[in-house]
């Protein structure tokens, strides 16, 4: 079967928090939305179908996790990413954000020192310091025009306090997909400082020709004994609206700390709806995962061959995996007020700014391509017009 990637779905007054939302993000209504990381797209028809059934059902009172639902993720684990896991290493969290607060108040003291590599998905900055832990950042550096860890300052940095590491494997929003000689550097480092890691690998699956992701506890025994793990099929199938993420996580002693905190907290209650979702994501969604994939690849190529041949100002560096790419503005020479004119007033369309992930995000700007193509050509023709007719 073949999906419709090309349709354009209206998505106003849906909630929705891309479409229906950018005045308080932007201070704008009337913009093109390519910001937050969901898609333009429906979830295959077999999740539709599926969640359309339980709906007529009529009846939805607590829920569990049928055995059919933990499979369907053990599953897709051993064939999507050669990893052999096991049903009780599995806890299941309303998202990956609230995962990763659980995490550090589990298995972190007040002021201990929590490690990021900015630019970075901002929400674990808060994470680390709402909590009341401190946050240490180790920059990615651009080495042969690719984003690169930076592991010698990340061995100077680290002392007796330093606690944890947060990974973003592929990472979020540079479109990294860290090879095996990284993550074994990270975790040789991890082992020898005592360091825990924390995986958020929610971009997993969405990983492009010539690469593949490695789950970081998969590379070894020590690995596997120090790693947290998140992931969720809310990127992949575009489900975030479901509220359905899961640690895995086979240390039984790290497990028993992150579960007594989901627990008090009732934060591992489910959600019929999702669960119904990841179930049949898992299980028959591979299909239009793969198709979905060369769609994002197709809008990747056109955007990068439309700023080389239009918006020669405008750098990127083609992601290897998630459909965000990462777009460096500083060569138009503009401050970060003029840019966000630009961009929102003048051209009208909402894109992440640079500096929410934190340092080296001065001057970018996070563009989401997961969309029509129709939907990306308006954006970067608008962004065109607007620069050109600035000159
Ligand atoms: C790296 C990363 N982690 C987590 C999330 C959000 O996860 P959740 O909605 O499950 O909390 C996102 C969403 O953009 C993300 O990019």
């Amino acid at each position: 079967m073949s999906y419709d990637f090309d349709r354009i779905i209206d998505r106003k007054n849906t909630a929705s928090l891309k479409w229906d939302y950018t005045k308080s993000f932007f201070g704008e209504k009337d913009v093109l939305p390519l910001w937050v990381a969901d898609m333009d797209f429906k979830a295959p028809p077999e999740v539709i179908e599926a969640l359309n059934s339980r709906v007529e059902h009529g009846v939805y009172g607590y829920s569990g996790k049928p055995n059919n639902f933990y499979e369907s993720i053990i599953n897709w684990m051993n064939k999507k990413h050669n990893w052999q896991i096991t049903k009780e290493w599995i806890s299941v969290t309303p998202g990956v954000v609230p995962a990763i607060n659980l995490a550090i108040l589990a298995l972190t003291e007040p002021n201990d020192k929590i490690i990021v590599q900015t630019p970075v998905y901002f929400p674990f900055f808060e994470a680390i310091k709402n909590n009341g832990r401190k946050l240490v950042n180790n920059p990615l550096i651009v080495e042969d025009n690719k984003y690169k860890m930076n592991f010698k300052e990340l061995e100077e940095k680290i002392d007796e306090d330093t606690k944890m590491i947060i990974l973003c494997s592929p990472h979020n929003p540079v479109g990294r997909v860290w090879s095996q000689k990284e993550l074994s550097r990270l975790v040789d480092i991890c082992i020898e400082n005592d360091i825990l890691i924390i995986s958020d690998e929610i971009h997993s699956d969405i990983v492009y020709k010539g690469y593949r992701h490695i789950p970081i506890a998969s590379l070894s025994q020590e690995a596997k004994e120090r790693t947290i793990t998140f992931m969720a099929p809310s990127k992949t199938f575009n489900v975030a609206g479901l509220s359905t993420a899961y640690s895995i996580i086979p240390n039984r002693e790290l497990r028993s700390k992150f579960n007594e905190r989901l627990n008090t907290m009732h934060l591992g209650l489910s959600n019929i709806f999702g669960t119904i979702a990841l179930e049949s994501c898992y299980t028959y969604g591979a299909n239009w995962l793969d198709q979905l994939k060369s769609y994002l690849e197709s809008n990747i190529e056109y955007t990068i061959n439309y700023i080389k041949t239009n918006l020669p100002e405008i750098k990127l560096i083609k992601p290897e995996g998630t459909y965000l790419l990462w777009l460096d503005f500083k060569d138009l020479e503009l401050s970060e007020e003029e840019i966000d004119e630009l961009l929102i007033k003048k051209a009208k369309v909402a894109l992440n700014k640079g500096t929410m992930f934190g340092e080296g995000g001065e001057f970018h700007r996070r563009l989401n391509i997961g969309c029509p193509r129709r939907t990306l050509e308006e954006a970067l023709y608008r962004i065109k017009k607007a620069i050109h007719t600035k000159k």
